[in-house]
């Protein structure tokens, strides 16, 4: 069996490890990247790059994705299996509200793009492809029901959430539309050591990495807390490995649905602090309101943690928890990193 998979997004934290997993079940990857003006941009794909098929485009150039499906048809004569996953995106909330016009047209008029290139192949082709589109639990943004499942309504709080239920619905007019096997997964935060450095999870993680080795914090004059922004939300955060097989699970189904992935825990960006400090034996105590609250070491007295509000967001997500009843049971969806504390532990890179 040929099996093909398109990757867009293949560079960020989702795609290399789409990547990894699907080399082991034999797939031939091409992967979508996008010019860089100083380096490479492969980090996280550096150790499998001469086993990928990598290709420029980008999701706001119709011609580059029509260019890449095309080549991918032609040199690939007897495919049986052509996946798509649709991962590439601006995918930084924060960012979204002073990129808002650049953030829709990659993660809305985006997936139009691809979407309708799909749309316009042969028929034969057609019915070959199944795509996937990485949807979002921040669709759901101020929440109006507890936990989010995949038929709770969306109320989104960002040029990125507001871009994403563009996504999610054209997906399900194209599906409904043109009979496309096209399946969104609603994911809920995912992390690993591959995340972006500006998402807070591994910012909070690569601070206390930074002062782990110090002998005593109460002489080293130089520690510069870490400047956080609004604590109090809770966030329902998995890892992105486990969630990387459910993506795939939703595609070898026999009919393209819409599935929730999530862990159904919620915690405040706070305890996650306070846990991940508490691995490296801080116990931080919070003292002060707002922007004035501050995070110290119990033993030392010595500031870690302190709010700056250019950190805080014009419309907050103030908490996200989801039900994932549907994709354990119908898929099968199962994850291994099944806490929070195994999800830190591998952050901190034990
Ligand atoms: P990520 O690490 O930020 O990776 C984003 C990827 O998209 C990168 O490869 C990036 O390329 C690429 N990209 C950005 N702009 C592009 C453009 N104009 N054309 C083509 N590619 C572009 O994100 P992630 O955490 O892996 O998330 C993967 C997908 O899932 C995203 O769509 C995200 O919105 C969605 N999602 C993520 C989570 C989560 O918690 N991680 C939850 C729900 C949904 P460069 O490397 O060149 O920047
Ligand atoms: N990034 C960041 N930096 N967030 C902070 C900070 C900080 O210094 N301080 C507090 N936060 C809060 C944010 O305000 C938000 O409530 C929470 O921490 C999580 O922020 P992020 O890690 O940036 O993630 P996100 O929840 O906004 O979005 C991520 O998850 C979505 C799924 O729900 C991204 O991966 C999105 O692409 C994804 O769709």
């Amino acid at each position: 069996m040929n099996k093909i998979a398109l990757i867009t997004g293949i560079t960020g934290q989702d795609g290399s490890y789409l990547a990894e997993f699907l080399l082991k079940k034999n797939y031939k990857i091409y992967g979508i990247v996008r010019r860089n003006s100083t380096v490479f941009n492969y980090k996280n794909i550096d150790h499998i790059k001469n086993e990928l098929n990598l290709r420029y485009g980008d999701l706001t150039e119709s011609s580059s994705l029509f260019s890449v499906i095309s080549e991918i048809i032609n040199d690939n004569k007897e495919l049986s299996v052509f996946e798509i996953y649709n991962l590439g995106a601006q995918s930084h909330v924060k960012i979204s509200f002073e990129i808002p016009e650049y953030t829709t047209n990659v993660d809305a008029t985006g997936t139009l793009k691809l979407l309708d290139c799909i749309k316009n192949l042969s028929e034969n082709i057609r019915n070959k492809i199944r795509f996937y589109q990485a949807s979002t639990s921040e669709m759901y943004g101020a929440v109006l029901e507890v936990p989010q499942k995949e038929t709770t309504p969306f109320n989104p709080q960002s040029p990125y959430a507001c871009a994403k239920v563009y996504s999610h619905f054209l997906v399900k007019n194209y599906r409904e539309g043109y009979n496309l096997f096209a399946c969104s997964g609603i994911l809920f935060n995912h992390e690993s050591q591959r995340r972006g450095d500006n998402f807070v999870t591994k910012k909070v993680i690569n601070y206390v990495k930074s002062i782990k080795n110090k002998d005593s914090l109460e002489i080293d004059n130089n520690i510069k807390p870490l400047k956080m922004g609004n604590i109090n939300s809770k966030r329902d955060w998995g890892h992105a490995k486990d969630y990387i097989n459910g993506m795939w699970l939703m595609l070898q189904q026999d009919n393209p649905d819409d599935y929730v992935l999530a862990m159904g825990q919620t915690t405040t960006v706070r305890d996650f602090i306070n846990i991940s400090f508490l691995k490296i034996g801080i116990k931080l105590k919070w003292e002060g309101e707002g922007v004035d609250e501050k995070g110290y070491d119990e033993k030392t007295n010595t500031v870690l943690v302190e709010i700056n509000k250019k950190y805080f967001r014009p419309c907050e997500v103030e908490l996200l928890i989801g039900d994932s009843s549907k994709a354990r049971n119908k898929l099968g969806w199962k994850p291994e990193y099944d806490t929070l504390d195994k999800l830190i532990d591998d952050m901190l890179d034990y």
